[in-house]
């Protein structure tokens, strides 16, 4: 993966919901966002916040549980939003057998612990890398990923007054 394009601060767990909230209606079918980033990171509260607002623009609301043990969780709607971790994955090749490739090609796909899938991570996916830091709960995430998804994610931040 490329070096990273943009770092955002998250200074506390508000304001991953509201990047959360942000990326939600600018998804479509066939976007990937691998959540990268160590235990406790904030992948599945990033991922819950997405999620739920997706959701809620739909007029549900639907308790999102972290994929740990199911390591896929799948949202109905058009297109379908498929939440997965990865975590206790044994062999890349299990992800062929959860279905992930072509979730990849026609759902929303948020993966966490995406260095289990190898060499099947799709090329156009957008990385967030989340940091904690090194005192206090803050975090931050940096995006990396290709040259489209950069620019599609200034033009979003920009919008919403991240940056
Ligand atoms: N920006 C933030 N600042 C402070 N705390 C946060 C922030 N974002 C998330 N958190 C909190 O961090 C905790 C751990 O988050 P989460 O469960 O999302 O981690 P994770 O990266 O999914 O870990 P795992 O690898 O175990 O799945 C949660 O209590 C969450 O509310
Ligand atoms: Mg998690």
């Amino acid at each position: 993966m490329n070096a990273p394009f943009l770092t955002l601060a998250l200074p506390d767990a508000t304001a991953t919901d509201r990047l959360g909230a942000t990326l939600a209606p600018h998804l479509g079918a066939g976007d990937t966002v691998l959540l990268d980033g160590q235990i406790g990171a904030g992948k599945t509260h990033f991922a819950r916040a997405l999620i739920q607002s997706r959701l809620a623009a739909l007029g549900r609301i639907e308790d999102v549980p972290s994929p740990t043990f199911t390591l896929v969780q799948v949202y109905d709607g058009s297109p379908e939003i498929w939440h997965s971790d990865l975590y206790r994955l044994g062999h890349p090749d299990d992800v062929l057998e959860l279905g992930l490739e072509d979730a990849f090609d026609e759902a929303i796909c948020l993966v966490e612990w995406p260095d289990r899938l190898g060499d099947l991570a799709p090329d156009a996916a957008l990385l967030m890398q989340f940091s904690l830091s090194e005192q206090g709960a803050a975090r931050s995430v940096a995006f990396s990923g290709p040259a489209k998804w950069q620019e599609r994610l200034q033009k979003i931040l920009t919008q919403e007054g991240w940056i």
